[in-house]
């Protein structure tokens, strides 16, 4: 008999498994798709590491987990530095004095505050009802309408006059000359691509890893074959959607090789206006510096979720929020469950959140 079952070999489960055959236990991975890895999956085409299921960003400020995942790669020195293109007119992102530079010619961060401010006082104080205001209410007018109205209407699916304010509580503004999306300290994309970090964390004499093999389908045998589960699919199916089913938004991924050797000379473009059918385009080898013949682009849709469809994006409003909170009850009642990753706890986690919360949950387990 097996210590632990983990259902999915995605980064969460991956880390508890390998630190728990670490410790001496038996455990045993169980994965519906034909690969490991899960979201984080990359595949080499054309000498390039292709991200599978959008692209994926190492960051942390957290140095323990930053260390802790280089045993496992050595990272590069890639720095995210989207840029938006809208209709052809090319910004740099997260909103910075380039895109204030571009947009109005300022030059100063005094001169970019008193934009904004102008800009602003369209809603003339008033309290924002929806994204749209809220957004306004951030940022002004040029920007929510060329860098967020389209974007975030053609992410979710509805008129940003329709969607909740919540939505966008912050909009990171920058009143620096800095690219650079994220404010962490670490930053960077393992050389050789993120599947080898997962392959090597199950790479282990305890541990036994079956691909191709749903829980669902087998369920009965497999509550039998270890003392506890880690379980890393969705909550709502582990209880069998007994109060109903959680909602996501989900992606799909057109991708094709080119013959050329850079199509847009940046890894991410965001497309913000409301013609392109497309959120944004990846090229792939831009995360790796890749000066290979050939290059590799992906284009991503967002799309609405049904069930059966890839679950990207958990949609935390109320509604599903109450939702969840029911099920989450019930899994606190299960003494030989334990919940984790994304699916499990029905919340968005970047990478370095879920090695942490999953270091955290095999060291209780373990009482070490
Ligand atoms: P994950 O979904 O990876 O793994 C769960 C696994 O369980 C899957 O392989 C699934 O097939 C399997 N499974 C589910 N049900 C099963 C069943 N019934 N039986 C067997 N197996 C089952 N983070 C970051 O830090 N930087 C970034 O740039 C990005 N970018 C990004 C882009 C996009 C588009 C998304 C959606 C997400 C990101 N992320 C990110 C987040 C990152 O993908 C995330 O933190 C990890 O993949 C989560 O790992 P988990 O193990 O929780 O889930």
């Amino acid at each position: 008999m097996f210590d632990y079952l983990v259902v999915g070999s995605g980064l969460y489960g991956a880390v508890f498994a390998h630190e728990a055959a670490k410790k001496g236990k038996k455990v045993k991975v169980i994965e519906k798709r034909n690969h490991i890895a899960g979201n984080i999956y990359t595949k080499e085409t054309e000498g390039i590491q292709v991200h599978q299921y959008g692209a994926h960003i190492f960051h942390t400020s957290d140095k323990s987990v930053w260390e802790y995942v280089q045993q496992f790669a050595e990272f590069n020195r890639y720095t995210n530095s989207p840029i938006a293109n809208y209709h052809g007119e090319i910004y740099n992102l997260p909103f910075n004095m380039n895109t204030f530079n571009k947009l109005w010619g300022v030059i100063t961060p005094d001169e970019a505050k008193q934009k904004i401010e102008e800009q602003r006082s369209v809603l003339k104080g008033k309290q924002p009802e929806n994204l749209e205001e809220q957004a306004i209410s951030l940022v002004g007018t040029d920007i929510y309408e060329k860098l967020i109205k389209s974007y975030t209407e053609k992410q979710w699916g509805r008129a940003c006059t329709e969607l909740p304010s919540f939505i966008i509580k912050r909009l990171p503004v920058r009143f620096t000359y800095d690219n650079n999306y994220f404010n962490d300290i670490y930053q960077g994309i393992p050389i050789g691509g993120y599947t080898q970090i997962v392959e090597k964390m199950l790479e282990h004499p305890n541990i036994e890893v079956e691909l191709n093999v749903d829980f669902f389908e087998n369920r009965a045998n497999y509550e039998t074959v270890a003392k506890k589960i880690v379980y890393t699919g969705m909550i709502d199916q582990y209880f069998d959607y007994e109060h109903g089913v959680l909602e996501y938004r989900s992606l799909r991924f057109e991708t094709e090789a080119l013959n050329q050797e850079n199509f847009q000379g940046n890894a991410v473009v965001n497309y913000t206006d409301g013609e392109t059918p497309y959120t944004r385009i990846i090229e792939h080898k831009h995360f790796e510096f890749g000066t290979q013949e050939k290059t590799v682009i992906t284009r991503e849709y967002s799309k609405e979720w049904k069930q059966g469809d890839e679950p990207y994006y958990p949609v935390n409003d109320q509604k599903n929020s109450e939702l969840y909170r029911k099920y989450y009850k019930l899994a606190q009642a299960q003494e030989n469950v334990i919940f984790g990753g994304r699916l499990g706890l029905y919340k968005y986690f970047d990478m370095h959140q879920v090695i942490k919360a999953a270091l955290h949950a095999v060291k209780k387990e373990l009482k070490d």
